[in-house]
């Protein structure tokens, strides 16, 4: 890419491939090291059945991952050219208000949810008793993930760095992505939940327990977008 001579993004710098596998390993390893703690419990097991405790390690992990891909990020923008329109004072403006909003959707998202209700905790059978309404949920459906693009992209205008609107356009696909794996699955756990209330309400006497978990998740609205930091 190139713009009057000047280099917009620096596509030799491994730093920024370093980020951008960073960005998509985050989602993918939380994934599935949830749906196998699903399947089979190995977490929980480790912790010594305390599915509670062993969310919070993987909620813990989860975090970490975050600050090193943060880290990785912040890195990968020093390594690339600054462009000059977005050396300005409003571009910067602009990056810390984005980078302020984004900041409030994780952390209200966190404080709404709890920590296992953020951390998919509803892998671990750890369920939230019902849905999150209010702030930031009233806003949008999946408050950490556009909360950590909005900051995303305030860091690159922050610093001026065209490459890092290009990584907060990969760190949208990746988001997407993992929202489209994960909204059908967690609803699924929770159409379980509800179906086996009532079958336990009917007596036991339900076509519940014949159902698919794919015809389940397709019936079911999705979550609420969570996780990330
Ligand atoms: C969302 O809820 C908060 C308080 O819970 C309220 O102040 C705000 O106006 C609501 N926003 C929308 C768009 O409904």
């Amino acid at each position: 890419m190139s713009f009057a001579n000047q280099k917009l993004v620096d596509f030799d710098s491994k730093s920024l491939l370093i980020s951008a596998a960073a960005i998509a390993f985050n989602p993918t390893f939380w994934n599935i090291v949830a749906r196998r703690e699903y399947r089979t419990h190995f977490l929980t097991r480790a912790f010594g059945g305390n599915a509670r405790r062993a969310c919070y390690a993987l909620a813990a992990t989860i975090f970490s991952l975050g600050l090193i891909r943060d880290g990785l990020y912040e890195r990968a923008l020093r390594h690339q050219p600054t462009h000059p329109a977005l050396e300005g004072p409003l571009p910067t403006y602009i990056g810390y208000a984005l980078l302020a909003v984004g900041n409030i959707l994780v952390i209200s998202s966190t404080w709404a949810l709890g920590i296992t209700g953020t951390f998919l905790g509803d892998y671990f059978g750890i369920l939230m008793d019902h849905m999150v309404t209010g702030f930031p949920f009233n806003v949008t459906d999946a408050p950490m993930y556009y909360g950590s693009t909005m900051s995303f992209l305030g860091t690159a205008l922050v610093f001026g760095k065209p490459a890092g609107i290009l990584l907060t356009v990969w760190v949208l696909f990746v988001y997407l992505v993992a929202l489209r794996f994960e909204n059908p699955f967690t609803a699924g756990i929770y159409a379980k939940r509800e179906q086996e209330r009532a079958a336990a309400k009917a007596g036991g006497s339900s076509a519940a327990g014949s159902k698919s978990f794919a015809q389940v998740a397709k019936e079911n609205k999705p979550n609420q977008g969570k996780k990330d930091l």
